[in-house]
């Protein structure tokens, strides 16, 4: 616990030093969502590897690198390329971004993914808010001794997506006149997808999309008392759905179509948040 809190102290002093200022609001671009870090004005683009204590990206599509900077003139950074409980990291490692965001003074989080439809009205290239969660990662990030400081032992996840922030982003949407999902994220470990007997079980438990990620830090964000807005891009049905195969070529190729409208929803939610 000890040596955490030094890490994240270490890490943000590194990070400070560089950026020079204290951003608002922070980001978690999922696979090929990445482009978002292009709109920053007076970016500083910081690589994973040279930041001390963090872990190092390893899956195809994700970058690896903090990049800091401007959007409609608000302090925003980015995690562009996340860390995965599939690749064989702890649910701390993980994590440990998001401890390092609040420490840089982030008090909003927008997280991304790419997310298969489990919800059969979904479609290809849509963009789903997020408007609860349903962990089935059997593992959680807070496991361990809890550090008060950081936030107490039992955190409420009665709000884990912020009923204003989903608000905000619904209005931008209509805003731009583009169709705006909602629904429930279920995370699965992986890396496998699931097989559709277990998309079946998905939607009987309630989800309407399925992904390999954003749960762990959006506890940790929760834990950290950080407001988080969630938004998964429909990168294609989940297994069963289309008598097709799934292929993570397919996901990334989706996520490439879908750009525009993801860019322009953020940088409008960015604005009014
Ligand atoms: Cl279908 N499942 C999971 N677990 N993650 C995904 C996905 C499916 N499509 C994109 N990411």
């Amino acid at each position: 616990m000890r040596d955490i809190k030094a890490h994240i102290q270490e890490s943000t002093s590194f990070i400070q030093n560089i950026i020079g200022f204290r951003p608002e609001i922070g980001l978690v671009l999922g696979s090929g969502l990445g482009v978002l870090a292009d709109l920053i004005e007076n970016s500083k683009v910081i690589p994973y590897e040279t930041i001390p204590h963090f872990p190092s990206s390893t899956v195809e599509g994700h970058a690896g690198e903090l990049v800091a900077g401007e959007i409609k003139g608000k302090g925003v950074v980015m995690l562009k390329g996340r860390f995965h409980l599939y690749e064989g990291y702890e649910g701390q490692a993980v994590t440990f971004p998001v401890r390092v965001l609040k420490a840089l003074g982030v008090e909003k989080l927008i997280v991304t993914n790419a997310a298969g439809a489990v919800n059969m009205n979904f479609q290809v290239g849509e963009l789903m808010l997020i408007t609860d969660h349903i962990n089935n990662m059997g593992r959680n990030p807070l496991i361990g001794p809890n550090d008060s400081n950081f936030g107490v032992r039992f955190p409420d996840m009665s709000e884990a997506y912020s009923r204003r922030f989903l608000g905000v982003a619904k209005r931008v949407a209509s805003k731009q006149n583009f169709n705006l999902r909602e629904g429930v994220y279920m995370a699965n470990l992986g890396p496998t997808y699931e097989t559709p007997a277990e998309v079946r079980i998905a939607r009987i438990l309630g989800a309407d999309a399925v992904g390999m990620s954003t749960v762990p830090e959006v506890i940790v964000a929760k834990h950290a008392d950080i407001e988080v807005l969630g938004i998964s891009c429909i990168t294609n049905m989940a297994a069963g759905i289309l008598e097709q195969p799934l292929s993570h070529h397919e996901v990334m190729e989706a996520a490439e179509n879908v750009k525009g409208k993801f860019l322009n929803l953020v940088v409008g939610i960015i604005d009014e948040i």
